[in-house]
Protein backbone atom coordinates (compact mmCIF):
# COMPACT_ATOMS: atom_id res chain seq x y z
CA UNK A 1 0.00 0.00 0.00
CA UNK A 2 1.31 3.33 -0.52
CA UNK A 3 0.60 4.40 2.84
CA UNK A 4 1.27 1.78 5.77
CA UNK A 5 -1.98 1.77 7.40
CA UNK A 6 -0.85 0.01 10.62
CA UNK A 7 -2.14 2.02 13.85
CA UNK A 8 1.67 2.63 16.13
CA UNK A 9 -0.32 0.70 18.85
CA UNK A 10 -1.76 -2.28 16.70
CA UNK A 11 1.49 -5.08 17.81
CA UNK A 12 -0.05 -4.15 21.72
CA UNK A 13 -2.98 -5.46 21.55
CA UNK A 14 -2.72 -8.94 23.43
CA UNK A 15 -5.72 -11.05 24.89
CA UNK A 16 -3.73 -14.13 25.77
CA UNK A 17 -7.03 -15.34 28.34
CA UNK A 18 -8.52 -15.61 24.77
CA UNK A 19 -5.61 -16.19 22.57
CA UNK A 20 -5.24 -19.68 24.42
CA UNK A 21 -8.22 -20.74 23.24
CA UNK A 22 -7.08 -21.25 19.83
CA UNK A 23 -4.81 -23.32 21.11
CA UNK A 24 -7.11 -25.32 23.33
CA UNK A 25 -8.93 -25.68 20.13
CA UNK A 26 -6.63 -27.14 18.12
CA UNK A 27 -5.99 -29.60 20.31
CA UNK A 28 -9.31 -31.04 19.21
CA UNK A 29 -8.35 -33.25 17.24
CA UNK A 30 -6.98 -35.57 19.81
CA UNK A 31 -10.27 -35.51 21.39
CA UNK A 32 -9.14 -34.04 24.82
CA UNK A 33 -12.37 -32.58 26.60
CA UNK A 34 -10.91 -28.89 27.76
CA UNK A 35 -12.07 -27.65 30.96
CA UNK A 36 -12.20 -23.94 30.89
CA UNK A 37 -10.26 -22.44 33.46
CA UNK A 38 -9.41 -19.19 31.57
CA UNK A 39 -12.80 -16.89 31.00
CA UNK A 40 -14.24 -15.25 33.71
CA UNK A 41 -17.78 -15.91 32.92
CA UNK A 42 -19.53 -17.15 36.12
CA UNK A 43 -22.69 -18.02 34.00
CA UNK A 44 -21.01 -20.34 31.57
CA UNK A 45 -19.00 -21.85 33.73
CA UNK A 46 -22.82 -23.29 35.47
CA UNK A 47 -23.28 -20.74 37.70
CA UNK A 48 -27.09 -20.08 37.84
CA UNK A 49 -28.80 -16.75 37.42
CA UNK A 50 -31.31 -16.38 40.45
CA UNK A 51 -34.56 -16.54 39.42
CA UNK A 52 -36.21 -13.07 40.22
CA UNK A 53 -32.99 -11.06 38.95
CA UNK A 54 -34.28 -13.15 35.45
CA UNK A 55 -38.21 -11.89 36.63
CA UNK A 56 -37.51 -8.32 36.49
CA UNK A 57 -34.93 -8.65 33.12
CA UNK A 58 -38.45 -10.59 31.58
CA UNK A 59 -40.48 -7.53 33.26
CA UNK A 60 -38.36 -4.97 31.13
CA UNK A 61 -38.17 -6.90 28.23
CA UNK A 62 -41.84 -7.06 28.00
CA UNK A 63 -41.93 -2.50 27.03
CA UNK A 64 -41.51 -1.11 24.24
CA UNK A 65 -38.64 1.31 25.43
CA UNK A 66 -36.26 -1.52 25.91
CA UNK A 67 -35.90 -1.43 22.73
CA UNK A 68 -35.34 1.84 21.73
CA UNK A 69 -31.90 3.72 22.09
CA UNK A 70 -31.53 5.31 25.45
CA UNK A 71 -29.36 8.67 26.00
CA UNK A 72 -26.03 8.83 25.28
CA UNK A 73 -24.79 8.82 28.47
CA UNK A 74 -27.26 6.08 29.89
CA UNK A 75 -30.41 6.32 30.67
CA UNK A 76 -31.38 9.09 33.13
CA UNK A 77 -33.25 7.48 35.67
CA UNK A 78 -30.85 5.01 36.36
CA UNK A 79 -27.65 7.48 36.15
CA UNK A 80 -29.80 9.05 39.10
CA UNK A 81 -30.09 5.82 40.88
CA UNK A 82 -26.28 5.10 40.35
CA UNK A 83 -25.69 8.52 41.78
CA UNK A 84 -27.42 8.06 44.88
CA UNK A 85 -26.06 4.91 45.73
CA UNK A 86 -22.11 6.42 45.11
CA UNK A 87 -23.69 9.82 47.49
CA UNK A 88 -24.23 7.02 50.01
CA UNK A 89 -21.14 5.43 50.69
CA UNK A 90 -20.08 6.49 54.05
CA UNK A 91 -17.47 8.78 55.38
CA UNK A 92 -14.52 6.63 55.91
CA UNK A 93 -12.44 6.83 59.42
CA UNK A 94 -9.13 8.83 59.20
CA UNK A 95 -6.32 6.03 58.62
CA UNK A 96 -3.52 5.77 60.42
CA UNK A 97 -3.39 6.43 64.29
CA UNK A 98 -3.09 10.09 65.72
CA UNK A 99 -4.38 11.64 62.26
CA UNK A 100 -6.39 14.54 62.96
CA UNK A 101 -10.32 14.84 62.66
CA UNK A 102 -9.88 17.53 59.97
CA UNK A 103 -8.06 15.23 57.77
CA UNK A 104 -11.31 13.22 57.64
CA UNK A 105 -11.90 12.90 53.83
CA UNK A 106 -15.75 13.64 52.79
CA UNK A 107 -16.31 11.00 49.85
CA UNK A 108 -17.06 12.25 46.16
CA UNK A 109 -20.38 13.71 45.30
CA UNK A 110 -21.39 12.78 41.72
CA UNK A 111 -24.67 13.28 40.04
CA UNK A 112 -26.13 11.77 37.07
CA UNK A 113 -23.87 13.94 34.89
CA UNK A 114 -20.58 12.14 36.53
CA UNK A 115 -22.04 8.35 35.77
CA UNK A 116 -21.31 7.42 31.86
CA UNK A 117 -22.54 4.22 30.07
CA UNK A 118 -20.84 2.10 28.12
CA UNK A 119 -21.25 -1.15 26.24
CA UNK A 120 -19.34 -2.98 28.82
CA UNK A 121 -16.41 -2.31 30.69
CA UNK A 122 -13.96 -3.30 27.65
CA UNK A 123 -15.71 -0.23 25.51
CA UNK A 124 -15.16 1.77 28.72
CA UNK A 125 -11.49 1.02 28.39
CA UNK A 126 -10.85 1.47 25.02
CA UNK A 127 -12.70 5.05 25.07
CA UNK A 128 -10.74 5.57 28.53
CA UNK A 129 -7.36 5.15 26.58
CA UNK A 130 -8.31 5.45 23.69
CA UNK A 131 -8.77 9.59 23.84
CA UNK A 132 -6.16 10.03 26.40
CA UNK A 133 -3.15 11.86 24.96
CA UNK A 134 -0.35 9.69 23.18
CA UNK A 135 2.29 11.37 25.26
CA UNK A 136 0.02 11.24 28.44
CA UNK A 137 0.88 7.85 30.31
CA UNK A 138 -0.97 5.88 33.06
CA UNK A 139 1.04 3.83 35.50
CA UNK A 140 -0.37 0.62 36.32
CA UNK A 141 0.28 -2.66 38.03
CA UNK A 142 1.68 -5.98 36.89
CA UNK A 143 0.18 -8.37 36.78
CA UNK A 144 -2.58 -6.72 35.05
CA UNK A 145 -5.75 -7.65 33.38
CA UNK A 146 -4.57 -7.47 29.90
CA UNK A 147 -7.56 -5.56 28.51
CA UNK A 148 -6.18 -2.34 30.81
CA UNK A 149 -2.50 -3.19 30.16
CA UNK A 150 -3.10 -3.71 26.09
CA UNK A 151 -5.49 -0.51 25.97
CA UNK A 152 -2.73 1.82 27.24
CA UNK A 153 0.05 0.28 25.51
CA UNK A 154 -1.45 0.63 22.38
CA UNK A 155 -2.81 4.09 22.73
CA UNK A 156 0.75 5.25 23.43
CA UNK A 157 2.81 2.92 21.03
CA UNK A 158 5.25 1.82 23.78
CA UNK A 159 5.42 -1.01 26.39
CA UNK A 160 2.77 -0.40 29.12
CA UNK A 161 5.00 1.33 32.21
CA UNK A 162 3.99 -0.54 35.25
CA UNK A 163 4.61 -0.94 39.37
CA UNK A 164 4.79 -4.03 41.11
CA UNK A 165 2.32 -6.23 42.80
CA UNK A 166 4.42 -8.36 45.39
CA UNK A 167 3.16 -11.79 45.52
CA UNK A 168 5.24 -12.21 48.74
CA UNK A 169 2.90 -9.20 50.22
CA UNK A 170 -0.24 -10.58 49.53
CA UNK A 171 0.07 -9.05 45.94
CA UNK A 172 -0.42 -5.37 47.41
CA UNK A 173 1.46 -2.80 45.25
CA UNK A 174 5.04 -1.99 45.70
CA UNK A 175 4.10 1.87 46.80
CA UNK A 176 7.72 3.03 46.74
CA UNK A 177 8.04 2.08 43.02
CA UNK A 178 4.85 3.78 42.28
CA UNK A 179 5.80 6.73 43.40
CA UNK A 180 9.55 6.18 42.39
CA UNK A 181 8.16 5.89 39.04
CA UNK A 182 5.54 8.52 39.34
CA UNK A 183 8.31 11.48 40.05
CA UNK A 184 10.93 10.17 37.39
CA UNK A 185 8.73 10.07 34.90
CA UNK A 186 6.85 13.09 34.18
CA UNK A 187 5.16 11.95 31.01
CA UNK A 188 2.57 9.54 33.75
CA UNK A 189 -0.59 11.54 34.18
CA UNK A 190 -2.44 9.32 35.70
CA UNK A 191 -2.30 5.75 37.76
CA UNK A 192 -4.59 2.95 37.74
CA UNK A 193 -5.59 0.41 40.37
CA UNK A 194 -8.05 -2.90 39.90
CA UNK A 195 -9.51 -3.52 43.61
CA UNK A 196 -10.15 -6.16 44.17
CA UNK A 197 -7.29 -6.74 41.46
CA UNK A 198 -7.77 -9.18 38.32
CA UNK A 199 -5.60 -11.96 38.30
CA UNK A 200 -4.17 -11.54 41.31
CA UNK A 201 -7.64 -11.38 43.51
CA UNK A 202 -6.19 -8.63 46.20
CA UNK A 203 -8.10 -6.37 47.97
CA UNK A 204 -6.39 -2.96 48.67
CA UNK A 205 -6.46 -1.93 52.57
CA UNK A 206 -8.00 1.46 52.29
CA UNK A 207 -4.59 2.95 54.02
CA UNK A 208 -3.04 1.67 50.45
CA UNK A 209 -6.01 3.19 48.50
CA UNK A 210 -5.15 6.74 50.50
CA UNK A 211 -1.78 6.03 49.44
CA UNK A 212 -2.75 6.08 45.79
CA UNK A 213 -4.46 9.19 46.80
CA UNK A 214 -1.76 11.03 48.31
CA UNK A 215 1.04 10.12 45.04
CA UNK A 216 -1.51 11.31 42.54
CA UNK A 217 -2.33 14.88 44.60
CA UNK A 218 1.44 15.17 44.88
CA UNK A 219 1.93 14.96 41.59
CA UNK A 220 -1.03 16.57 40.26
CA UNK A 221 -2.07 12.91 37.97
CA UNK A 222 -5.73 11.55 37.74
CA UNK A 223 -6.68 7.90 39.03
CA UNK A 224 -8.66 5.02 37.63
CA UNK A 225 -9.82 2.76 40.07
CA UNK A 226 -11.41 -0.50 37.93
CA UNK A 227 -13.91 -1.53 40.28
CA UNK A 228 -15.77 -4.47 38.90
CA UNK A 229 -15.42 -6.90 41.65
CA UNK A 230 -15.75 -4.25 43.99
CA UNK A 231 -19.22 -6.57 45.43
CA UNK A 232 -16.93 -9.87 45.30
CA UNK A 233 -15.00 -9.05 48.81
CA UNK A 234 -14.41 -11.71 51.05
CA UNK A 235 -12.54 -13.71 54.13
CA UNK A 236 -13.20 -10.90 56.26
CA UNK A 237 -11.28 -8.18 53.67
CA UNK A 238 -11.77 -4.58 53.99
CA UNK A 239 -11.58 -2.11 52.00
CA UNK A 240 -13.42 0.85 49.95
CA UNK A 241 -14.59 2.36 47.07
CA UNK A 242 -12.19 5.41 45.57
CA UNK A 243 -15.23 7.39 45.83
CA UNK A 244 -14.42 7.00 49.40
CA UNK A 245 -10.78 8.25 49.96
CA UNK A 246 -10.29 10.43 46.37
CA UNK A 247 -11.18 13.53 48.43
CA UNK A 248 -10.81 16.23 45.82
CA UNK A 249 -8.55 14.88 43.28
CA UNK A 250 -10.02 14.06 39.37
CA UNK A 251 -10.71 10.35 39.03
CA UNK A 252 -12.62 7.65 37.47
CA UNK A 253 -14.25 4.64 38.93
CA UNK A 254 -15.78 1.48 36.52
CA UNK A 255 -18.23 -0.49 37.35
CA UNK A 256 -20.01 -3.46 35.57
CA UNK A 257 -23.26 -5.99 35.87
CA UNK A 258 -20.85 -8.60 34.57
CA UNK A 259 -19.49 -10.52 37.52
CA UNK A 260 -21.22 -9.38 40.21
CA UNK A 261 -24.98 -9.93 38.88
CA UNK A 262 -23.71 -11.88 36.79
CA UNK A 263 -24.53 -10.97 33.42
CA UNK A 264 -21.61 -10.59 31.04
CA UNK A 265 -23.40 -11.15 27.92
CA UNK A 266 -25.13 -7.56 28.64
CA UNK A 267 -22.25 -6.00 27.82
CA UNK A 268 -23.18 -2.99 30.51
CA UNK A 269 -20.61 -0.98 32.60
CA UNK A 270 -20.42 2.58 33.74
CA UNK A 271 -17.59 5.08 34.30
CA UNK A 272 -18.68 7.09 37.39
CA UNK A 273 -16.48 10.43 37.38
CA UNK A 274 -14.89 12.48 40.53
CA UNK A 275 -14.28 16.00 40.75
CA UNK A 276 -14.57 16.42 37.20
CA UNK A 277 -14.21 20.23 37.12
CA UNK A 278 -11.07 20.14 39.65
CA UNK A 279 -9.10 20.36 36.25
CA UNK A 280 -9.65 21.54 33.17
CA UNK A 281 -7.80 19.17 30.92
CA UNK A 282 -9.61 16.74 33.16
CA UNK A 283 -12.68 18.14 32.39
CA UNK A 284 -12.51 18.51 28.51
CA UNK A 285 -10.86 15.09 28.33
CA UNK A 286 -14.72 13.35 29.88
CA UNK A 287 -15.99 15.77 27.64
CA UNK A 288 -14.24 13.82 25.06
CA UNK A 289 -15.63 9.97 26.41
CA UNK A 290 -18.97 11.83 26.10
CA UNK A 291 -18.23 12.63 22.69
CA UNK A 292 -16.95 9.51 21.43
CA UNK A 293 -19.91 7.85 22.74
CA UNK A 294 -22.08 10.04 21.01
CA UNK A 295 -20.93 8.79 17.39
CA UNK A 296 -21.93 5.24 18.92
CA UNK A 297 -25.11 6.84 19.91
CA UNK A 298 -25.95 4.96 23.03
CA UNK A 299 -24.86 1.79 24.47
CA UNK A 300 -27.03 -1.04 25.36
CA UNK A 301 -30.17 -0.12 26.62
CA UNK A 302 -32.33 -3.31 28.58
CA UNK A 303 -29.45 -3.95 31.00
CA UNK A 304 -29.49 -0.58 32.15
CA UNK A 305 -33.39 -0.15 32.79
CA UNK A 306 -32.76 -2.98 34.84
CA UNK A 307 -30.17 -1.62 37.34
CA UNK A 308 -32.67 0.37 39.59
CA UNK A 309 -35.11 -2.79 39.86
CA UNK A 310 -32.04 -5.29 40.91
CA UNK A 311 -29.28 -3.28 42.84
CA UNK A 312 -32.53 -2.04 44.88
CA UNK A 313 -34.26 -4.86 45.26
CA UNK A 314 -34.07 -6.29 49.26
CA UNK A 315 -33.08 -9.71 48.20
CA UNK A 316 -29.87 -8.08 46.35
CA UNK A 317 -27.44 -7.46 49.37
CA UNK A 318 -27.81 -10.77 50.33
CA UNK A 319 -27.30 -12.06 47.03
CA UNK A 320 -23.85 -10.50 46.81
CA UNK A 321 -23.29 -11.92 50.59
CA UNK A 322 -24.03 -15.14 49.59
CA UNK A 323 -21.77 -15.31 46.68
CA UNK A 324 -18.99 -13.26 48.29
CA UNK A 325 -19.22 -16.26 50.62
CA UNK A 326 -19.40 -19.24 47.98
CA UNK A 327 -15.89 -17.58 46.37
CA UNK A 328 -14.35 -17.53 49.49
CA UNK A 329 -14.78 -21.49 50.07
CA UNK A 330 -14.05 -22.23 46.82
CA UNK A 331 -10.30 -19.39 47.46
CA UNK A 332 -9.97 -21.75 50.15
CA UNK A 333 -9.80 -25.21 47.95
CA UNK A 334 -7.74 -23.61 45.19
CA UNK A 335 -5.15 -22.33 47.91
CA UNK A 336 -4.65 -25.69 49.54
CA UNK A 337 -4.62 -27.78 46.27
CA UNK A 338 -1.57 -25.44 45.58
CA UNK A 339 -0.34 -24.55 48.91
CA UNK A 340 3.21 -25.86 50.19
CA UNK A 341 4.41 -27.73 46.96
CA UNK A 342 8.10 -26.54 46.33
CA UNK A 343 8.68 -24.19 43.60
CA UNK A 344 5.72 -22.57 43.52
CA UNK A 345 3.69 -19.51 45.82
CA UNK A 346 -0.36 -18.98 45.86
CA UNK A 347 -2.03 -16.28 47.19
CA UNK A 348 -4.87 -17.22 48.90
CA UNK A 349 -7.57 -14.75 46.95
CA UNK A 350 -9.53 -12.11 48.89
CA UNK A 351 -11.52 -10.86 46.39
CA UNK A 352 -12.69 -11.35 42.49
CA UNK A 353 -13.30 -14.74 40.59
CA UNK A 354 -9.69 -16.00 40.03
CA UNK A 355 -6.20 -17.23 41.94
CA UNK A 356 -3.01 -16.50 40.98
CA UNK A 357 0.08 -19.31 41.30
CA UNK A 358 3.75 -17.88 40.89
CA UNK A 359 6.96 -19.95 39.83
CA UNK A 360 9.82 -19.74 41.60
CA UNK A 361 12.21 -18.99 38.17
CA UNK A 362 15.05 -21.56 39.18
CA UNK A 363 11.77 -24.22 39.78
CA UNK A 364 11.18 -23.72 35.84
CA UNK A 365 14.63 -24.45 34.52
CA UNK A 366 15.79 -27.30 32.30
CA UNK A 367 16.60 -30.46 33.76
CA UNK A 368 20.14 -31.57 32.88
CA UNK A 369 19.39 -30.17 29.31
CA UNK A 370 16.05 -31.91 29.10
CA UNK A 371 13.08 -29.27 28.99
CA UNK A 372 9.86 -30.29 31.86
CA UNK A 373 7.33 -32.28 30.28
CA UNK A 374 3.82 -33.80 31.46
CA UNK A 375 2.50 -37.13 30.69
CA UNK A 376 0.91 -37.15 27.80
CA UNK A 377 -1.01 -39.91 26.03
CA UNK A 378 -0.60 -39.71 22.52
CA UNK A 379 2.58 -39.54 21.02
CA UNK A 380 1.75 -37.78 18.22
CA UNK A 381 -0.08 -35.13 20.82
CA UNK A 382 3.70 -35.15 22.61
CA UNK A 383 5.39 -34.12 19.45
CA UNK A 384 3.22 -31.33 18.64
CA UNK A 385 3.72 -29.71 21.75
CA UNK A 386 7.49 -29.98 21.69
CA UNK A 387 6.92 -28.15 18.45
CA UNK A 388 4.59 -25.67 19.89
CA UNK A 389 6.84 -25.19 23.28
CA UNK A 390 9.87 -24.35 21.67
CA UNK A 391 10.90 -20.83 22.37
CA UNK A 392 7.78 -20.11 24.31
CA UNK A 393 8.01 -18.28 27.85
CA UNK A 394 8.25 -20.57 30.62
CA UNK A 395 4.94 -20.26 32.32
CA UNK A 396 3.47 -20.78 28.89
CA UNK A 397 5.20 -24.10 28.58
CA UNK A 398 3.57 -25.29 31.57
CA UNK A 399 0.13 -23.90 30.25
CA UNK A 400 0.46 -26.10 27.15
CA UNK A 401 1.23 -29.07 28.74
CA UNK A 402 -0.73 -28.70 31.46
CA UNK A 403 -3.71 -28.94 28.62
CA UNK A 404 -2.29 -31.53 26.42
CA UNK A 405 -1.96 -33.74 29.85
CA UNK A 406 -5.67 -32.95 31.58
CA UNK A 407 -7.31 -30.51 29.28
CA UNK A 408 -7.16 -27.89 32.06
CA UNK A 409 -7.01 -24.45 29.97
CA UNK A 410 -5.46 -22.00 32.52
CA UNK A 411 -3.63 -18.42 31.96
CA UNK A 412 0.02 -18.16 31.89
CA UNK A 413 0.40 -15.16 34.22
CA UNK A 414 3.13 -13.49 31.06
CA UNK A 415 -0.22 -12.79 29.44
CA UNK A 416 -0.66 -10.37 32.24
CA UNK A 417 1.86 -8.02 31.30
CA UNK A 418 4.11 -9.79 33.95
CA UNK A 419 7.12 -11.10 34.31
CA UNK A 420 6.60 -13.53 36.71
CA UNK A 421 5.98 -16.72 35.91
CA UNK A 422 3.15 -18.45 36.80
CA UNK A 423 -0.59 -19.14 35.96
CA UNK A 424 -4.23 -18.12 36.86
CA UNK A 425 -6.75 -20.18 37.03
CA UNK A 426 -10.53 -19.40 37.82
CA UNK A 427 -13.22 -20.38 41.07
CA UNK A 428 -16.22 -20.68 38.63
CA UNK A 429 -16.82 -24.02 38.21
CA UNK A 430 -19.77 -24.47 39.91
CA UNK A 431 -20.01 -27.96 39.75
CA UNK A 432 -18.38 -28.54 43.65
CA UNK A 433 -16.75 -32.34 42.66
CA UNK A 434 -15.67 -30.99 38.80
CA UNK A 435 -14.09 -27.85 40.90
CA UNK A 436 -11.93 -30.17 43.22
CA UNK A 437 -10.88 -32.31 41.18
CA UNK A 438 -9.30 -29.83 39.03
CA UNK A 439 -8.18 -28.18 41.15
CA UNK A 440 -6.40 -31.24 42.22
CA UNK A 441 -5.08 -32.30 39.11
CA UNK A 442 -3.41 -28.68 38.54
CA UNK A 443 -1.65 -29.05 41.67
CA UNK A 444 -0.60 -32.82 40.89
CA UNK A 445 0.51 -31.36 37.44
CA UNK A 446 2.46 -28.92 39.99
CA UNK A 447 3.92 -31.18 41.67
CA UNK A 448 5.24 -33.41 38.27
CA UNK A 449 6.49 -30.40 36.00
CA UNK A 450 8.84 -29.35 38.62
CA UNK A 451 9.58 -33.16 39.93
C1 LIG B 1 -10.67 -6.06 35.97
C2 LIG B 1 -11.66 -6.15 34.85
N1 LIG B 1 -12.06 -5.02 34.25
C3 LIG B 1 -12.94 -5.04 33.24
C4 LIG B 1 -13.45 -6.24 32.76
C5 LIG B 1 -14.39 -6.21 31.60
O1 LIG B 1 -15.68 -6.41 32.02
P1 LIG B 1 -16.94 -6.19 31.06
O2 LIG B 1 -17.59 -7.52 30.95
O3 LIG B 1 -17.78 -5.17 31.76
O4 LIG B 1 -16.42 -5.70 29.74
C6 LIG B 1 -13.05 -7.44 33.34
C7 LIG B 1 -13.55 -8.72 32.83
O5 LIG B 1 -13.09 -9.79 33.16
C8 LIG B 1 -12.13 -7.39 34.43
O6 LIG B 1 -11.70 -8.51 35.02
Amino acid sequence: MRRDILHPGAGKLKYEIREIVSFARSLEKWRIPIRWENIGDPVKKGEPVAPWIKDIVREKAAEDLSYAYSETEGALGTREFLAEQVNRRPVLEPGSPGTPPEALVEPAKVSGEDILFFNGLGDAVAKVFGFLRREARVLGPSPAYSTLSSAEAAHSGYEHLTYRLDPANNWMPDMEDVELKVRYNDAVAGILLINPDNPTGAVYPVEILRQFVRIAKTYDLFIICDETYANIVYGGEETAALSQVIGEAPGIALRSLSKEVPWPGARCGWAEVYNRHADPSFDAYVRSLLDAKRLEVCSTSLPQLCIPAIMADSRYPGHLARRAAMFARRAEEAYRALWGIPGITIVKPRGALYASAVFDSAALADLRGRSRTLPVKDPSLEDYIREKTRGVAPDKRFVYWLLASTGICVVPLSGFASELPGFRFTLLEHDDATRREIYTAIGEAVRQYLG
